[in-house]
């Protein structure tokens, strides 16, 4: 399955591939969005076929959902299976506490709502994400269309009184038109440098009208996964 892979492939593969073996026989697993997760997605379909693994799925992503369909996985929404035994899944940032920023991928808040009504999150990542402070990578927000201007405005505003370093953010863009998320928002990415503070400003952020949900996730992560280039995995 995996041939031939420059090294930040394999990292994020053999991440992936172990998180894999933490899934057992009838469980709800969450189902991340991205590259690394798209790994995970496939190790899972492998463990179907060849051990007629029985899991039932719920994809963090119209893009996770197809992938998971089309390698076996059975797919079911939220609501049909209430609470999850593990979700597995990616992230931009992972600090030495587990804090994460998540939404490269634009898919941040099924991600976290999933996360969230789930036992147990095991992050899987290559090793470069790990941070000691979080914030080089933009951290994403997503807010609904409606006045969206205005929401980056306030945003802008309120991120000078915080413990962070820049406050400039950009409207992330698919080619020449906005990005459309699948609940139908935009993304903002935050240029900010350094979060000194990350669990008040994902507080401060999902108190602002506009803004839906961002991606910072505190204490939802219980194990990160690290993959390396060169084939090892840490936990
Ligand atoms: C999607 C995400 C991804 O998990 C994150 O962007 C990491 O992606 P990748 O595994 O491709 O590096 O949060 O919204």
């Amino acid at each position: 399955m995996a041939g031939e892979l420059s090294p930040i492939d394999k990292a994020k593969f053999v991440a992936a591939k172990r998180a894999a073996a933490f899934v057992e026989d009838g469980m709800r697993v969450g189902l991340g969005t991205g590259s690394t997760a798209a790994w995970l997605v496939q190790c899972l379909g492998e463990r179907v076929h060849e051990e007629g693994l029985r899991i039932r799925g719920v994809p963090t992503s119209s893009r996770t959902a197809q992938l998971a369909r089309e390698v076996g996985i059975q797919v079911i929404s939220l609501d049909e299976a209430k609470w999850l035994d593990l979700t597995i899944d990616g992230a931009d940032e992972f600090d030495g506490d587990l804090n994460l920023i998540k939404g490269g991928g634009g898919a941040l808040l099924q991600e976290k709502i999933v996360a969230t009504a789930s036992d147990r999150m095991i992050v899987i990542a290559d090793a470069a994400k790990e941070v000691e402070t979080l914030g080089a990578f933009p951290l994403p927000i997503e807010v609904i269309p409606f006045g969206w201007q205005t929401t980056q405005a306030l945003v802008e505003e309120t991120l000078i009184s915080m413990d962070v370093l820049g406050r400039s953010s950009t409207l992330r863009m698919n080619g020449d038109v906005p990005f459309i998320t699948d609940e139908g928002n935009h993304i903002l990415d935050l240029h900010l440098g350094r979060i000194g503070n990350a669990r008040q400003l994902a507080l401060v952020l999902n108190q602002m009208p506009g803004c839906v949900e961002n991606g910072l996730f505190i204490d939802i992560c219980d194990t990160v996964v690290i993959g390396f280039g060169d084939g090892k995995v840490e936990l």
